[in-house]
């Protein structure tokens, strides 16, 4: 088998999550598409650009809540991820629920949720890397077994960088 140079970076699949801020008071949700757990999964860092409305909200609260969607709510996630908050009022999309935090609206047909406090900001023009603590997780009660969540019953979807845009379904279990 022969290899090829490939540009970008190939970090692929990756999770599709819609993180929200509450901005001038209302929730607004977007798509972040380059997330990922850290310290051992205490933190959440993920890539937001520094154009974005909910930067916004961010940055007034610091305090931000990440959504895991499903494959059933793939429109509305379509809109949060091409609209922008300034022209669409996005929060009319979802049903909204707040945790400890009272400023990290999170979003009730999303089957996993998380709230998080910002704790850094780095800034990497035009983008910065927002790193947030997990103050508090929650999951739909149908999508656990035994109080463990079971991906199979949360239809979850993956997105391709490096060149396949795409969102892709889940597979099955393999072990
Ligand atoms: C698959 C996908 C991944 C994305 N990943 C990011 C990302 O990591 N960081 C970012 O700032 N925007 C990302 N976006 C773009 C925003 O979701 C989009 O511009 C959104 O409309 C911004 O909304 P807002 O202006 O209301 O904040 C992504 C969009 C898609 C479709």
């Amino acid at each position: 088998m022969s290899k090829q140079e490939v540009k970008g970076n190939l970090l692929s699949p990756l999770p599709v999550a819609l993180v929200g801020a509450l901005v001038d008071g209302r929730p607004n949700y977007l798509v972040i598409g380059y997330i990922s757990p850290f310290n051992f999964g205490r933190h959440i860092f993920f890539s937001l650009f520094k154009k974005r409305y909910t930067r916004i909200g961010i940055h007034e609260n610091m305090t931000f809540s990440v959504n895991i969607p499903s494959e059933s709510i793939l429109e509305q996630t379509k809109i949060c991820g091409s609209k922008s908050g300034r022209d669409v009022d996005k929060s009319k999309l979802f049903e909204t629920f707040y945790g400890e935090l009272k400023t990290a609206p999170m979003i009730k047909e999303c089957p996993i949720n998380m709230e998080c406090e910002v704790t850094e900001i780095l800034d990497y023009d035009p983008n910065e890397g927002i790193i947030g603590r997990v103050v508090g997780s929650y999951a739909d009660s149908e999508c656990l077994d035994e109080d463990k969540l079971d991906m199979r019953k949360v239809h979850p979807f993956v997105w391709a960088t490096g060149g396949d845009f795409n969102y892709y379904s889940l597979g099955s279990r393999l072990e």
